[in-house]
């Protein structure tokens, strides 16, 4: 039997999604994002992608952050979202905000990475194509290109924007000088730089000791924080062994020491502290990241209806105690 027609829950908005201001913008962003990094590519069942997707714009969701290389493989989780737009969020487009990037490895050969105009502009186009629409509302350098002008990758950005591909510009994982300077090329040719992605977690806490969360902020630039739950280690689902199901046995992105003892025995302390808060170790996780000065929003990675469900109920709970915040630094 063909599926009926998608139609969106009429009380998206009123039934608990919070929305915060990015940056010195017009743009609200509802305070937890869904990335589709890992999985929605082509070896996920689409089904559950699509489930995952009906059920985040359902609950407020109204933004999807991608990028050219998700999957896996490379391009399929745009090829997954492309479907679902198509089909089911067509209708929606003005209330959506569609994010992707380029920076990573896409195709072979000179022009398939890193930061030249060429490539950028020939990743988009791509991207656009995949994901079944004229224009993304927010494209990204995904990372600093140290070998290519800088002039060069921001003046792309510009260009994309003026050119209607993307209605604002970002940047990711740049270091903190070189996203200042960039702000400032962009806010200079009246393309003001939207958001700022990087990584944040209680374990991960680089942009507040590198201060690159107050640059974002004095330069009037969105904070959004990706691997809010260092890819999972955060969760309770570590605790008792690796499950059969899950991000370290599907993908080489948990490497090295993020599973020794050590850590496991300060994630079950964590998790000691989020059950006295009557949250799962889960939403503590994005509560805390939540709670930091700077943040507008997390980006989750759900593999699940059920996990995406759990990590919409942090917003239940976003205030700590002086002594919460003590416990968890101890922790
Ligand atoms: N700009 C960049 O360079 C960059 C880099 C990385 C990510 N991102 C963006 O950020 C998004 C999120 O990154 P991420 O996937 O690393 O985020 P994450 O939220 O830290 O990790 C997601 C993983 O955590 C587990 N999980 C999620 N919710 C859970 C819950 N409620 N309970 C238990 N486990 C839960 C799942 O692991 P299992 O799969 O093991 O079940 C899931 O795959 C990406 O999709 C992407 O859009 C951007």
């Amino acid at each position: 039997m063909i599926l009926p027609v998608y139609s969106a829950a009429e009380d998206r908005y009123t039934n608990g999604m919070e929305y915060a201001r990015c940056g010195r913008s017009g743009i609200d962003f509802p305070k937890v994002i869904l990335g589709l990094w890992q999985n929605f590519g082509d070896t996920a069942p689409l089904a559950r992608s699509r489930d995952m997707l009906h059920y985040a714009f359902d609950h407020g969701i109204c933004s999807f952050d991608l990028a050219n290389n998700y999957g896996p493989s490379f391009g399929s989780a745009e090829e997954t979202f492309g479907r679902i737009m198509a089909k089911s969020f067509a209708p929606y487009r003005d209330e959506l905000f569609i994010t992707s990037k380029a920076g990573y490895d896409m195709w072979p050969g000179p022009y398939g990475c890193w930061g030249s105009r060429k490539y950028l502009f020939g990743s988009l186009e791509q991207s656009l194509k995949r994901m079944n629409l004229d224009y993304v509302d927010c494209f990204y350098s995904h990372r600093f290109d140290p070998r290519t002008p800088i002039e060069e990758t921001l003046q792309a950005l510009v260009d994309i924007v003026r050119q209607g591909k993307a209605r604002y510009a970002g940047i990711s994982n740049w270091p903190t000088e070189q996203y200042v300077a960039g702000a400032k090329y962009l806010a200079d040719r009246d393309v003001p730089c939207l958001v700022y992605q990087g990584r944040l977690n209680i374990f991960d806490r680089e942009p507040i000791t590198t201060g690159l969360l107050d640059a974002t902020q004095a330069n009037g630039s969105g904070f959004v924080a990706f691997s809010p739950l260092a890819q999972g280690v955060l969760t309770n689902k570590y605790l008792h062994g690796v499950p059969a199901d899950c991000r370290a046995t599907d993908t080489k992105t948990i490497q090295g020491d993020r599973l020794s003892a050590e850590t496991l025995a300060r994630v079950a302390r964590l998790n000691d502290i989020a059950a006295s808060r009557g949250q799962s170790l889960a939403q503590m996780a994005l509560s805390w990241v939540l709670a930091q000065q700077g943040v507008t929003s997390v980006i989750i990675g759900s593999r699940t209806v059920e996990q995406l469900a759990d990590s919409i109920g942090c917003l239940h709970n976003l205030t700590f105690t002086p002594d919460e915040l003590a416990a968890i630094d101890h922790a």
